[in-house]
């Protein structure tokens, strides 16, 4: 076979906001650096985080610090966090937020200067730096500018297939182009993964095409381990109608802007359900939640500010009992803020506002809904968003198991916990991203050379052709899809035992057509055959869930079991479950506690709840 060859000291997998970070800092660190995209620069899931990007630089209330986003990032992660990555995060975002200033990134301003932050569910205060509802692509646009002056070679268009190993080192990768099908060998002597998230396992996602748990498959099957696979969060509010659009983002920022949830009653249901853990904070009425959202540092926050987990099982709750949107949501509606703020201020004009503050949800809705979000509700739903679990890295320098292996953003786990909140994917994907390319950078000159054997390389591509040579059996869109239904109905928000041991006989029904999945034609920009490709780190990605879930028997985060309602942190509090693959290839699994959390940051969570401390850290 021919294959192109290419060689880097470091190779960096995946170009979001993550990929991107890293290859900035290993190529600044003096290592060759070559960034492989699985589509065209620019295009990731970072984009869709709209809202902003989470960092305590106190610039709209001075009592924010890393010490309290610290303690809001555990809580919304319900304590099973890596802690050491949530301190990592919450001290340096900050510095991460001003270096992208300073790189070229135009963030919205305060009055005096300052870069401008909004509310966000679970943040104790406004700590999300903004550019309008389009942060995560003014983040990509100026780490791609960056990165591109800073000399990387990017290789756009190329999906890796498989991780190469010398005597269990990394030593690179085998991918192929999509545009003619080429092979080409990447040669490497450390390799980060950053390939984003898994949301094309499920039906309703706001993820794209892209988005099919690559990183975690290629660690898994290279040997590293999975942490926390149980925990995929369902964004509370996606578009659901036209069905054409259902899934597309709506961005967190439309409720921190003063957006407020409604029932077909018309009633603000989010009322009704605020957890003891937040009652201090929470509105008791629509001016207090409003206040909150224009600076008011002593009003209680609104209850559509609540952990993504939290107001999403809400909807899902009304949409159930009958009291839901025509498609099967809520309202999202800009007017009751809109008309209370009118009367507060004379002049106010709503429409400029609204366009002015989240201009990509007003186009958003006006082209793809036909609808003026400045004059009508929209209506929303949950929709697969984010991967809290991922691959298991060492919290200081990223790596995996496997020696030279790192990973960083969605593919990598731990600093979420339970649950993520809201703009802190952004900062972690800086802070974490920056971590992984020192590191690889360090690990690279700190070892030799490696070799890429060729019976790997040949066997990988074979593995990756064979779909061309078999009978037509299976067509691998209708294995996906019917794994995307499957996932949404029996491993979705709300999980049980029976349905997921239901999914488990059909995931290795699905597997077995995957097997059989033929595909025609040639291999230029071929997306059938790219698809059959795919399902095989679709298939890894849901087994993993599934099992985790099924282990996990207990509610948290974005875990929600029917037949256990609550959390037992007896059991499951201090645990995380980790997955690995064993040498017979069956995905194996196991509970593992999670190491104590020093006395200093178990301070500053005491500090943000009364001087208590939460039952998993006592
Ligand atoms: O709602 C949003 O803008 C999404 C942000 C995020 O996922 O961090």
């Amino acid at each position: 076979m021919d294959f192109q060859v290419h060689e880097h000291d470091v190779i960096v997998i995946g170009a979001g906001g993550a990929g991107l970070r890293a290859a900035i800092e290993a190529s600044a660190a003096g290592v060759s650096v070559g960034l492989v995209c699985k589509s065209l620069l620019g295009k990731a899931h970072t984009v869709m985080a709209e809202g902003g990007i989470a960092a305590a630089l106190a610039n709209v209330d001075n009592r924010d610090n890393w010490k309290v986003h610290f303690a809001d990032t555990m809580r919304g992660g319900q304590y099973v966090n890596n802690w050491r990555m949530a301190q990592l995060h919450a001290m340096e975002a900050p510095d991460r937020v001003r270096e992208l200033e300073a790189w070229g990134a135009v963030f919205d301003r305060t009055p005096d200067g300052k870069i401008l932050q909004r509310n966000f569910g679970g943040h104790k205060y406004p700590r999300l730096a903004h550019v309008g509802d389009r942060t995560g692509l003014e983040l990509i646009r100026t780490l791609q500018d960056h990165g591109i002056h800073k000399g990387i070679q990017v290789y756009m268009e190329r999906t890796v297939v498989r991780l190469l190993l010398d005597a269990g080192r990394v030593s690179g990768a085998l991918a192929y182009d999509r545009e003619r099908g080429r092979f080409t060998v990447f040669k490497a002597k450390a390799v980060i993964l950053a390939c984003g998230g898994i949301g094309k396992a499920y039906k309703i996602t706001s993820n794209s095409w892209e988005c099919t748990g690559d990183g975690h498959t290629l660690a898994y099957d290279a040997g590293a381990e999975w942490i926390d696979m149980e925990f995929v969060q369902f964004h509370p509010t996606g578009m659901i109608w036209p069905p054409s659009v259902r899934g597309i983002l709506v961005t967190e920022g439309v409720r921190g802007e003063g957006g407020v949830l409604r029932n077909k009653e018309g009633k603000r249901f989010m009322f009704g359900d605020i957890p003891d853990s937040y009652k201090p904070q929470t509105a008791k009425d629509e001016e207090e939640g409003f206040n909150y959202v224009l600076g008011d540092k002593n009003a209680n926050r609104p209850p559509e500010l609540l952990t993504r987990d939290h107001v999403a099982r809400c909807i899902v709750r009304e949409a159930r009992e009958g009291r839901g949107s025509p498609h099967g949501g809520v309202f999202l509606e800009l007017q009751t803020f809109a008309e209370w703020y009118g009367k507060k201020k004379p002049g106010f004009k709503a429409e400029e506002h609204w366009k002015k503050k989240l201009p990509s949800m007003y186009h958003q809705f006006k082209e793809l809904g036909g609808l003026d979000i400045t004059k009508e509700p929209m209506e929303v739903g949950p929709t697969t968003h984010y991967m809290m679990g991922g691959v298991r890295v060492d919290s200081d320098t990223q790596m995996s198991r496997v020696p030279g292996l790192f990973a960083c953003g969605e593919c990598a786990a731990g600093i979420n916990g339970a649950n993520r909140l809201g703009g802190n994917s952004l900062s972690d994907l800086l802070v974490l991203g920056k971590l992984a390319g020192e590191h690889a950078a360090k690990f690279v000159k700190a070892h030799p050379a490696v070799n890429t054997p060729n019976d790997q390389i040949e066997d990988a591509a074979k593995w990756a052709l064979a779909p061309f040579d078999r009978p037509p059996a299976e067509n691998p869109y209708q294995v996906m899809h019917d794994l995307q239904d499957m996932m949404q109905d029996l491993v979705g928000i709300v999980r049980k035992e029976d349905e997921m041991v239901r999914a488990l006989d059909g995931l290795e029904k699905l597997k077995a057509r995957a097997a059989r999945c033929h595909v025609a034609g040639h291999r230029e920009y071929n997306p059938g055959w790219h698809t059959a490709i795919d399902l095989h780190n679709l298939l890894a990605v849901s087994e993993g869930i599934t099992r985790a879930a099924i282990l996990r028997k207990e509610s948290r985060g974005a875990q929600f079991r029917d037949d256990y309602p609550t959390k037992n942190t007896r059991e499951f509090g201090r645990v995380n479950t980790i997955q690995w693959k064993a040498a017979d290839g069956s995905m194996q699994i196991k509970l593992e506690p999670i190491a104590p959390m020093p006395q200093e940051l178990k301070d500053a969570i005491a500090a943000e709840g009364g001087g208590k401390l939460p039952e998993e850290l006592v």
